[in-house]
């Protein structure tokens, strides 16, 4: 996954026990593409060393106000052109500093001379995060527009528990990420659906799909970083799923049966500008689910099926409908039957994809068909893609030109 390719980085690290995760967190910028800046605090450098980041990021690392670049302007230069700088750990100390407008070392003063986003990851004994002073001084960063990530709840290095501790490395790097992306849905509502739907034969059996719901998460996610207010209407989507979910982008409601995600999506629809339905919703449910388990025995047996509603017709067909998406998960004809579906339910966007490329995985790759034709994204990760298909709801909706 190459989310940070062509971006630039200046990672701060003050001194707190947290400073080991950093290197795992310049490690994964790396590997997504991204050129790290490290600066340390001299206080972190007492916890790690230098040449452990130099290693990790193929580049100088910075540690004093004092050293030797060729204009001795690093406290300048570092973040000309540089895309955030994120401080991690941030200490209460590092904090007090900056709120303050304090330029008594390399990070600080670069912080005060930046002219690019800065965002900060707490990192401290559950008593000090509480501290009125720090809080304060964390009301007073955000009003002053520096993001703050975290701190997450739990143990802590001093064998307290409480919050402090700072996210993990892969946390922030998502929540960098997500805090990179375009906004061109600010201001807007989505709802979505996602995953399997379970329809029920009796108490422990029942029909569904092998839809893992990672698409659907992937666009609550686009959604949620492109600005919008999501909420999410997931179908059983299996425990590692919700894991990789990890719950903060959406308003999640949570259904078994399409009957259920049909009731979910009607309550939640009124004043929502775009629907994206993606679940793999069953089209068929059993007449009767029975209250017993079903006994062995017979030879044959029959099961009689109705029809579910089809929610995303229902949606789209309404005279306030909002801006409606639906997927088409073909095994061939991918074209013919994924115009079809645009044209049968009325939609100004499908994606459309071959189940052999997506369901269930961890990529896929999609067509996606409107009134000027067919585009086809290129293959890649799952929330990669999502994005590609969020913007292009944002150009058809003209939130972005
Ligand atoms: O017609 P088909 O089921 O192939 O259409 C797929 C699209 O319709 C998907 O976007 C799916 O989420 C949606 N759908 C729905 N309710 C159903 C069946 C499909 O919302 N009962």
């Amino acid at each position: 996954m190459s989310h940070f390719a062509g971006k630039r980085i200046v990672l701060g690290i003050t001194g707190g026990i947290a400073a080991y995760k950093a290197a795992e967190l310049t490690r994964l910028l790396v590997k997504a593409g991204a050129a790290v800046d490290v600066v340390m605090t001299e206080a972190a450098t007492h916890f790690v060393s230098a040449v452990t980041f130099q290693a990790l990021a193929g580049r100088n690392v910075w540690t004093s106000l004092w050293d030797a670049d060729q204009r001795g302007m690093a406290h300048i230069d570092l973040t000309r052109g540089a895309d955030a700088v994120l401080v991690a750990p941030a200490t209460a100390d590092f904090l007090a500093r900056l709120t303050h407008g304090m330029a008594n070392d390399l990070l600080t003063t670069l912080c005060q001379a930046r002219d690019c986003p800065l965002l900060v990851a707490p990192a401290m004994n559950r008593q000090m995060w509480e501290q009125p002073a720090t809080q304060r001084n964390v009301a007073q960063l955000t009003a002053d527009g520096i993001a703050i990530l975290g701190p997450a709840a739990g143990e802590q290095a001093c064998g307290e528990v409480g919050e402090g501790r700072m996210l993990e490395a892969q946390e922030l790097v998502d929540a960098l990420a997500a805090f990179l992306q375009p906004k061109p849905l600010a201001g807007k509502k989505v709802l979505l659906t996602a995953g399997p739907t379970f329809e029920a034969l009796d108490p422990v059996r029942g029909l569904t799909n092998t839809s893992s719901g990672k698409m659907g998460f992937a666009l609550a996610r686009a959604c949620a970083e492109a600005g919008a207010e999501v909420t999410l209407v997931a179908g059983s989507v299996s425990e590692s799923q919700s894991r990789w979910y990890a719950g903060s982008y959406a308003k999640r409601i949570d259904v078994i049966s399409a009957l259920e995600m049909r009731d979910a999506v009607m309550a939640a629809l009124p004043g929502q500008d775009v629907f994206i339905a993606v679940a793999a919703v069953a089209d068929y449910r059993p007449a009767v689910a029975t209250e017993h388990k079903i006994k062995k025995g017979a030879q044959t047996l029959s099961i009689e099926l109705v029809a579910n509603p089809d929610i995303l017709a229902e949606v789209a067909a309404r005279p306030d409908a909002p801006f409606c998406v639906g997927f088409a998960a073909e095994s061939r004809n991918l074209a013919e039957y994924a115009e079809g579906k645009r044209k049968a339910k009325k939609l100004p966007l499908v994606v459309g994809n071959l189940v052999q490329d997506g369901l269930g995985g961890d990529t896929n790759r999609v067509t996606l068909f409107d009134d000027a034709g067919a585009h086809p994204l290129p293959a890649g990760d799952k929330l990669g893609i999502a994005r590609g298909i969020v913007s292009h709801i944002a150009r058809l909706m003209k939130c972005i030109g």
